[in-house]
């Protein structure tokens, strides 16, 4: 597979942008469906499309929430909320998160996640060991006293696909010692720091689902036909939000036909994902192209 570097790098710049004004949105008082809303709106202005909803995930949500048809968040004044962002151009992704620590109390928990990925970043470079990526990230983040989250972990990018196949530990996971970075792969690295078990569970609430591909022949109503072919046109395999169908169905009736499609395989569920010993979750995230003899920061 080969990818336009010029397009990558421009949904980079667009996905760091929309990332940083984040932060201006971000406060006391504000709902999740504002903000994200508006990032998901600035990335069309800045000419791209959202690669999948605007993660807006507060305390001890560690990912995968993003505000739902009836359900919202109101940020209050001492929480740390995690904004990630991913952003497509033809299908080239750019993957990229930030954590807000509003009451300015988290200090060292938003720098442990921070400082990890700031050091990956200076020992990148292409056919690096994932062992080694693993292990920097686990010393970081232990050095300042918390815990990587080990079910959680970096991943490779490919064109129309955020997660495609190869998994970046945030720990030093001694199995990967000789696996390698392969040239010409888009990474994102992404570590999870916690005060919690270091672990993530999902509950059952579910706001984001992707098309798995498989369309039944038969067994749909016409109207679920449509709202699948809405989607397919609109999304292919990306992740989506119901949110993002609220013109072409009412709410009750479209969160009857998500839930048929996705009990007929239809549609993929990210449940939400919740820190196991209710740990408070700081995550900071960048997107990296390596050539065979370079390493491109594209967020
Ligand atoms: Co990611």
């Amino acid at each position: 597979m080969s990818f336009d570097i010029n397009k990558l790098k421009l949904s980079g710049r667009i996905a760091s942008t929309v990332r940083d004004y984040s932060i201006k949105l971000v406060k006391p008082g504000v709902r999740a469906s504002e903000v994200c809303e508006r990032l998901e709106s600035y990335i069309i202005e800045l000419g791209g499309y959202p690669a999948f909803p605007c993660n807006f995930s507060v305390n001890s949500v560690a990912a995968h929430y993003t505000p739902g048809l009836s359900d919202d968040v109101i940020v209050s004044e001492r929480d740390i909320v995690k904004i990630d962002i991913g952003v497509h151009i033809d299908g080239h992704i750019a993957d990229t998160a930030i954590t807000i620590d509003l009451s300015g109390e988290y200090g060292k928990l938003i720098e442990a996640s921070q400082r990890a990925l700031e050091t990956v970043t200076s020992i990148m470079k292409p056919y690096i060991s994932l062992y080694e990526i693993g292990r920097t990230i686990e010393s970081e983040i232990k050095a300042l006293g918390y815990k990587p989250i080990r079910n959680l972990s970096g991943h490779n990018i490919g064109l129309y696909v955020v997660h495609a196949g190869l998994s970046i530990p945030n720990y030093a996971d001694r199995t990967l010692y000789y696996t390698r970075i392969p040239p010409n792969t888009i990474i994102a690295i992404e570590p999870f720091a916690t005060n919690g078990r270091g672990q993530v569970k999902e509950v059952l609430q579910v706001n984001i689902y992707s098309y798995t591909g498989r369309k039944p022949k038969i067994g749909l109503t016409s109207k679920e036909n449509e709202i699948l072919e809405y989607i397919i046109g609109r999304y292919k395999t990306l992740p989506f939000t119901p949110r993002w169908l609220k013109n072409i169905s009412d709410q009750r009736e479209l969160e009857e036909i998500i839930r048929t499609l996705r009990t007929k395989g239809v549609l993929h569920g990210y449940p939400i994902l919740i820190e196991a010993g209710n740990g408070l979750v700081s995550q900071f995230e960048h997107t990296f192209y390596i050539t065979e003899n370079e390493v491109i920061v594209i967020t």
